[in-house]
């Protein structure tokens, strides 16, 4: 909706700039008309095109409208407070100014021969409020038409001001040109012609020139800024404290909340230091060519030479050691656990939480697994490319549960390679697997492409999806012919019991793509039926008690606007993905202390899906779109959202430190589309940028 509305405008002000424009080039050339017969034709033509403009113009005030009435204001109030304005006076004007000027002259040519054109006609025709309205309604297009491309969201008056002065100002010189002209025209001996066309086009070329000088500084000067600077230290930057809520009365020790906040280093905030752990992992990340079974090669970069990593299991409430050592990854490499909420110290974000291991280096992470799911874990340096070419595996903390055991537990984790395509696993192929009737069955869909929603089917059964992104569902209701789609970072688990006859989850539409499941592990793909209808997490499964809710009081509250936005990313001009109006390093902080219930709006007014992920805590969902989420409650780490979508969202402030709160889209993230959030007091002794090798995305 938001998007189809965003582009109907955008077309609807391109004919509305060509329109106006060619209507104003007509009515300029009003009093250079050699009789009367030729004057009545061209004002008969004008008068359509006051027409066709009214109605386009119109039907850009409809789609804002429409807006209005369908959606919440952040997706509307720049449009109403600065499109309606700017589309609507022009139009007024030419109907107010420009059309009775039209019908005059019209009436006083309406003899039917052909005369001369008397002065006073002349003068009307080359009256400013003859051919200004056309100008006017020209220019106001093209400021929209910018205020599409550069969104002054949140709203506030003052980035819009420049813009608007410039268009007064533009406005106020056509004015005195046309006025300078009227005066020419009423001259009795005026004789009115046209320049020669390589005169106009001349002038019009040189007043493109003067204009592009002198926005060209303000070009250079934006392009240098927006350039990362060599390091970075992350703590620094705008901070955002939110609005101050009612207090929770959830935090620990309020009395010393208005003291001073004991300052606190991310290096001081690890996991249990001493102890032997319960399980303990070595990763060795290395570049290495992989060939998949069906011939074709990767090249890869790795954990301990395969693609994806190696898949860590433990159990709920271990104590796990990861030593991680960079062979030859000369870009460096982290590990971070996504989805888990580690300490900080052990997030592996390179220049938040630790430096980039750079080749010949070692790190050792400790933390104990305190949630039971589905996760995974990937590099946080340079993770665009490097999840891509394959430094992700899958990590399941398994329940200290004996029946679980009997489980058939499957990991579905799905890529989408550069040189190869799709792939479950490193496998391109349908896998197939024995699994006896009656055998309680978990997939563990994990999903790690950018731009890509996932899709799965599941057929010959019915199932349950038992838990989202590494969090159980509360009595989860059982699907049939219901297509799960998952973004990119997120995970599901399905569950069912394992029939007499097969069972296939297609990922993907292919249908080449995905896992068999039978007794004997052999038979015939089955078709897939079309899917009744998509998975609906917010309706979905009973409620059942949280410690915090919608009706909660909150003691923040933050406002996370995505968004596209026509700007400069490290001194390249593209249309970035912005968050609050800002790509990093200006995207603020949202500020938090220990303790705190904080409630975060996010809204995404881009055009795309943007998967929030935050790090280190999970977000209880409580309602999507204004409803109330009514189904069991939904705790995410990477929630989808998408265009014209909003959540609300809250989370406990319990895990201190600089915690990665970034569109899971890597490409988006890579471009600037991520910030953080930070616990008042805490310091961070490393940086990001060239000149400390830690580039997190
Ligand atoms: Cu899965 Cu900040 O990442
Ligand atoms: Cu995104």
């Amino acid at each position: 909706m938001h998007t189809t509305l965003t582009m109907m405008e955008m077309t609807e002000l391109l004919l509305v700039i060509l329109f106006s424009w060619w209507a104003g080039n007509r009515a300029y050339r009003l009093p250079c008309r050699e009789d009367t017969v030729r004057l009545r034709a061209e004002v008969r033509k004008l008068l359509w095109r006051v027409g066709l403009i009214s109605v386009v113009d119109l039907a850009v005030i409809g789609c804002i409208v429409t807006g209005t009435l369908e959606m919440e204001p952040i997706f509307w109030l720049d449009r109403a407070m600065l499109h309606v304005p700017l589309m609507l006076l022009p139009l007024l004007a030419i109907w107010l100014f420009a059309l009775p000027a039209l019908l005059r002259l019209r009436q006083m040519a309406a003899t039917g021969e052909a005369g001369a054109i008397r002065p006073e006609m002349r003068a009307i025709a080359a009256a400013p409020r003859m051919i200004m309205p056309f100008r006017m309604m020209t220019l106001g297009a093209l400021f929209t038409f910018y205020f599409v491309l550069v969104p002054p969201v949140p709203f506030r008056w003052y980035e819009a001001a420049i813009p608007l002065a410039l268009l007064l100002v533009a406005c106020g010189l056509l004015w005195m040109r046309h006025d300078r002209r009227r005066e020419k025209a009423t001259r009795p001996e005026a004789t009115f012609v046209l320049r020669p066309w390589p005169i106009r086009a001349l002038t019009g070329i040189g007043l493109l020139a003067v204009v592009w000088a002198g926005a060209a500084p303000f070009f250079i000067i934006a392009k240098n800024n927006s350039r990362l600077p060599d390091r970075l230290d992350m703590t620094q930057g705008v901070m955002d404290y939110g609005t101050k809520g009612e207090p929770s009365g959830l935090r620990a020790h309020d009395h010393a909340a208005h003291s001073a906040i004991r300052p606190v280093s991310v290096t001081d905030l690890t996991g249990p230091i001493t102890g032997k752990p319960d399980r303990q992992f070595t990763l060795t990340a290395e570049k290495k060519t992989i060939r998949l079974a069906s011939g074709k090669t990767v090249d890869a970069w790795t954990y301990n030479g395969q693609i994806p990593g190696p898949e860590l299991r433990m159990k709920n409430g271990e104590l796990v050691e990861v030593t991680l050592i960079n062979k030859n990854i000369d870009a460096g490499v982290t590990i971070h656990w996504h989805g888990l909420d580690v300490p900080n110290a052990e997030d592996g974000v390179a220049g938040a939480t630790q430096d980039a291991v750079m080749p010949g280096e070692s790190y050792t992470y400790r933390f104990r697994a305190e949630q039971t799911g589905t996760f995974w874990y990937h590099s946080h340096q340079h993770s665009n490319e490097a999840v891509q070419k394959g430094l992700f595996g899958a990590l399941i903390v398994e329940p200290n549960d004996p029946a679980a055991a009997r489980v058939k537990d499957i990991t579905v984790l799905s890529h989408t390679w550069d040189e190869a395509g799709l792939a479950i696993g490193s496998s391109e192929a349908i896998e197939k697997i024995a699994v006896a009737p009656g055998t309680p069955v978990r997939l563990r869909l994990i999903h790690t492409d950018d731009w890509v929603r996932q899709s799965y089917d599941l057929t010959g059964t019915k199932f349950q999806v038992a838990a989202i992104d590494g969090t159980e569902l509360n009595e989860p209701d059982d699907l049939e012919n219901v297509r799960l789609w998952l973004t990119t970072g997120g995970r599901y688990d399905v569950t069912f019991t394992m029939p007499n006859g097969p069972v296939f989850l297609r990922v993907g539409r292919e249908g080449n793509h995905g896992v068999f499941m039978s007794p004997d592990g052999t038979g015939d793909i089955p078709e897939i039926p079309n899917p009744s209808a998509d998975f609906e997490p917010q309706r979905y499964g009973k409620p059942t008690p949280t410690p915090f809710g919608p009706d909660s009081k909150f003691d923040r509250e933050f406002m996370m606007i995505l968004d596209n936005k026509l700007g400069f990313y490290n001194g390249e001009l593209d249309m970035n993905y912005t968050i609050n109006g800002e790509v990093f390093p200006n995207t603020p902080m949202f500020m938090v202390r220990e303790g705190e219930l904080v409630k975060t709006t996010i809204v995404n007014r881009g055009h795309v899906d943007h998967p929030v992920h935050l790090h280190g805590h999970h977000m209880l969902v409580m309602s999507r779109n204004g409803e109330r989420v009514s189904g069991s409650p939904w705790w995410s780490d990477t929630l989808d959202v998408a265009s014209g979508e909003t959540y609300e969202v809250a989370f406990l402030a319990n895990n201190p430190g600089l915690w990665m709160d970034h569109c899971h889209n890597l490409d988006h993230a890579a471009g600037g589309m991520t910030m953080h959030l930070m616990y008042e007091g805490v310091a961070s002794p490393f940086t990001v940028g060239n000149a400390s090798h830690n580039h997190p995305e």
